[in-house]
């Protein structure tokens, strides 16, 4: 098969994987002999873009649980536009069961994305993800290495059940577990829970951290238009994963690298979409990440000001009040969102179409104003997201005013510090602990060093003592992230973290803490000369690893508001993208 359009940048003998099998030397031999070992012809590589299929599927991974067979999809998808498909698995990530936490190996993952890009004789890659970190450590890794790709995403799991209720995954279960452990919910009716809040295969279904990043992919233009919503058990998302396969092959011919697709302005539509969507905080450090590996600069105050601008018109929990990501795709999905969205958009962004953004929602409309609101009926106005600084957070910190009680919004409180989870974990179910709503509770040390890995801990519980009382929400600031999925009053990604001797390693217990939401404001009441004492008086918590990719993670991990990328494979450090070498 040959390629003879002209408008095609490509030809079968500048073709990446040429460099593989076209030479007659006693290399090529080995490589195509070795093909030949697994059944295949000179005409399955000569001319044919070689097509890599990056699968993050797992045997304990619930989300990708599909990807089994979709992966036979994406395939067919190929073959059917002239490619060769070589499935490539890599790292799953499977949010609920990766211990210590998934965000460990986030840049794992984008390293070895990277590397079996450059090792293996591909032209192009169809990148398959969706629970959490998978998104971003595709991604990352796509940039890198700089070939074709485009974006498979799972695609939700079906609404929650239980008692005819609709539950949503992550928030209702921090909901009812307090709901437990205020007496209200009986043991089988925990278990009930359990078995009818996660009903599919897909990942979760509230706009949390997956929902939230597969959006952003949409918006940059890594995906096909409308692929993020599409609920992982509707049979378009088979229909989908074959037209992403088809896709992939004129993306080689087109040279449509990720690097013509994210530009600043397609940084700067995800960065719209995730604030009125009401994003997972997580997603401000992987998109600054993103960002930053595509060579673009981006900073925690580009979040800041499009929260101020931009409405939160998607009413999807757990910013939203009812609604669920099954909605939303029955609302229209993303893509009737961005119509409501175009006064902030740059629609004239190129996507892995080949179409501009503004061509890709021609025909797309709102199906229901409840759970797509229009801009002038938002669920917020504004306030998505904040940026707070002050002497405990020099570098930033985040909350989601929306989110939280407004009497929050200007709150003076004692401090209630922890050092640890564990810690923190044998204090909060004490009947004498000295604790009221009105006081700030602080986990340190688990941030992006300190954690290590920066788990989702920043919703600690309220505890127990005050949730008898009828307490649900308090103002709690740590170094850690928190599930997308999580809600309340929680001030996260405090940087620079304790770990790493920033100011809040210096808080003790019973200091006054100061919030003030509008004025951007995080402060402690403690001066300069009795922070300087303290600062001599401490002592760094001992590493977590001794050795093996946990020591390499300490030495090179950056903080939070820098994207937690490893400092080795920022632009800084050398051109990202580049052709890579056999
Ligand atoms: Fe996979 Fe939530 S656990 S997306
Ligand atoms: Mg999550």
């Amino acid at each position: 098969m040959t390629n003879n359009n002209s408008k095609y940048s490509k030809h079968p003998e500048t073709l990446r994987s040429a460099r593989w099998y076209a030479p007659d030397d006693l290399r090529s031999f080995g490589h195509r002999s070795r093909a030949m070992q697994m059944g295949r012809e000179p005409s399955d590589w000569e001319a044919r873009p070689q097509i890599a299929i990056i699968n993050t599927w797992s045997d304990i991974n619930p989300c990708h649980a599909h990807f089994k067979h979709r992966v036979d999809d994406i395939r067919r998808g190929i073959s059917e536009a002239g490619g060769f498909p070589i499935e490539l698995p890599a790292l799953s990530l499977a949010e609920n069961f990766v211990k210590p936490t998934t965000m460990l190996y986030r840049n794992m993952l984008a390293m070895e994305v990277e590397e079996l890009l450059r090792s293996h004789p591909v032209d192009g890659v169809v990148l398959m993800g969706g629970c959490d970190k998978t998104t971003p450590g595709l991604v990352l890794g796509a940039v890198s290495a700089g070939l074709p790709a485009i974006f498979v995403p799972a695609g939700p799991m079906l609404r929650g059940n239980w008692q005819g209720n609709v539950l949503g995954s992550g928030s209702d279960a921090w909901k009812y577990w307090d709901e437990r452990r205020a007496g209200n919910i009986d043991r089988d009716e925990w278990i009930a829970i359990e078995g009818g809040i996660a009903r599919s295969y897909g990942h979760c279904m509230t706009m949390g951290t997956a929902s939230t990043m597969t959006a952003i992919a949409e918006a940059m233009g890594l995906t096909l238009p409308a692929a993020s919503s599409i609920p992982a058990a509707d049979a378009n998302h088979i229909r989908m994963c074959a037209a992403s396969g088809r896709r992939i092959v004129d993306m080689v011919w087109e040279d449509l690298t990720p690097g013509r697709i994210i530009t600043p302005a397609a940084v700067n539509n995800a960065v719209t979409v995730a604030m009125a969507t009401g994003c997972s905080t997580n997603a401000v450090i992987h998109l600054i990440a993103m960002a930053r590996r595509a060579g673009i600069d981006m900073s925690l105050e580009d979040f800041d000001q499009a929260s101020r601008d931009i409405p939160v018109i998607a009413n999807v929990r757990p910013s939203g009040e009812h609604f669920l990501m099954e909605d939303f795709y029955y609302a229209g999905g993303l893509r009737a969102l961005m119509t409501r969205l175009t006064d902030f958009l740059a629609l004239d962004t190129v996507t892995v179409t080949g179409e501009t953004l503004g061509e890709t929602l021609q025909g797309a409309e709102v199906y229901n104003d409840e759970v797509i609101r229009p801009l002038s009926n938002p669920v917020y106005r504004e306030g998505s997201l904040a940026v707070l600084r002050g002497n405990l957070a020099p570098d930033g910190c985040v909350i989601k005013p929306a989110a939280c009680d407004p009497r929050f919004h200007d709150h003076t409180g004692p401090a209630l510090v922890f050092d640890s989870y564990p810690e923190m974990k044998a204090a909060i179910d004490d009947d004498d602990l000295e604790v009221t709503a009105d006081h700030v509770m602080v986990l340190r040390n688990v941030g992006p060093l300190g954690g290590p890995g920066m788990p989702e801990w920043g919703m600690l519980p309220i505890p127990t003592k005050l949730v008898k009382q009828g307490v649900r929400d308090m103002l709690r600031l740590s170094d850690a992230r928190m599930s997308g999925t999580s809600y309340g009053a929680c001030m996260l990604h405090a940087a620079p973290e304790a770990a790493a001797g920033g100011p809040l390693a210096l808080l003790r217990t019973g200091d006054m803490v100061h919030i003030n939401i509008a004025q951007r404001r995080l402060s402690m009441d403690v001066s300069d000369d009795e922070l300087a004492r303290r600062r001599a008086e401490w002592t760094p918590p001992r590493p977590a690893f001794a050795r093996g990719y946990g020591w390499m993670f300490a030495q090179h991990i950056k903080q939070a508001n820098e994207g937690c990328d490893f400092d080795f494979l920022e632009t800084d450090f050398g051109p990202a993208v580049g052709e890579p070498d056999i």
